[in-house]
């Protein structure tokens, strides 16, 4: 089963794809996770990606797709994947579409998470990310036990290029930019599920499952 998360910066796409795939056996492609892996390797990727980042602008759409699509294509994901952050543009959306048609696959739901910016710009200024395992915290939300280190691997937790409140307005304009079309598309594709974003995150997880249920029930039977 393929499945799209969408929503704006610090909406909480992260945390919530990592509890899908835990619960639904399928992995978790973030493509933010894997430019920020590419930039700190100095990959061509990394390297033309870095500076629209740092902005808080997409990433031209001809790099992201063609780096989104080698992993979808891979066999790590021939059963499916949690789509973060990938595709935000119609442009991407359209290839993506392509890849999937190619090996017979579609996508089955775009869960589009949503909260008020006041509240994502908290979650977004307050966040700190493991340098190790790349597990999340926030300052006042999710503390880790011992300040300043991953309860996981015990890796020194770092904040984000742009988690700034500065980048972080950029991205949210950003998003409502590009993003309200890719909507459209799935809204008249009837895939498209509203999720409110705000409260306890396993709440929102039981939401998301809920409305997935059909599908994994679809994907069971096949
Ligand atoms: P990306 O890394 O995808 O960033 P984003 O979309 O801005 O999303 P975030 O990772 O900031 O937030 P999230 O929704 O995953 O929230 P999280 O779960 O971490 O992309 C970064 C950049 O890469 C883009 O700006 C762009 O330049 C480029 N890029 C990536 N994909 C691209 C594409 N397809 N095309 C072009 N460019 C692309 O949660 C945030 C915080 O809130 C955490 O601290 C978390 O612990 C906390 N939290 C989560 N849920 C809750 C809750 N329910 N209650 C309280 N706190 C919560």
């Amino acid at each position: 089963m393929d499945l799209l998360l969408i929503g704006p910066p610090g909406v909480g796409k992260g945390t919530q794809a990592a509890r899908l795939r835990q619960a639904l056996g399928i992995p978790h492609l973030s493509t933010g996770d894997l430019l920020r892996r590419h930039a700190a390797e100095g990959t061509r990727f990394g390297t033309a990606a870095a500076a629209h980042m740092r902005r808080g602008d997409l990433v031209p759409d001809e790099l992201v797709t063609e780096m989104a699509l080698q992993q979808i294509r891979d066999r790590s994901c021939a059963a499916g994947v949690v789509l973060d952050g990938f595709p935000r543009t119609l442009t991407q959306a359209e290839a993506l579409d392509t890849a999937l048609a190619a090996a017979g696959r579609r996508l089955a739901a775009a869960l589009h998470l949503t909260a008020p910016d006041q509240t994502l710009l908290r979650r977004l200024t307050g966040r700190r990310t493991c340098g190790g395992c790349g597990n999340s915290y926030h300052l006042d939300i999710r503390k880790p036990r011992t300040p300043g280190q991953c309860d996981n691997c015990g890796h020194r937790l770092v904040q984000r290029g742009d988690d700034t409140a500065e980048t972080a307005r950029v991205r949210l304009a950003a998003h409502t930019r590009q993003t309200q079309p890719l909507l459209a598309r799935y809204r008249r594709a009837g895939i498209l599920h509203e999720i409110d974003g705000c409260g306890d995150v396993g709440d929102i997880t039981r939401r998301l499952l809920a409305v997935l249920a059909p599908h994994a029930t679809e994907s069971a039977t096949l």
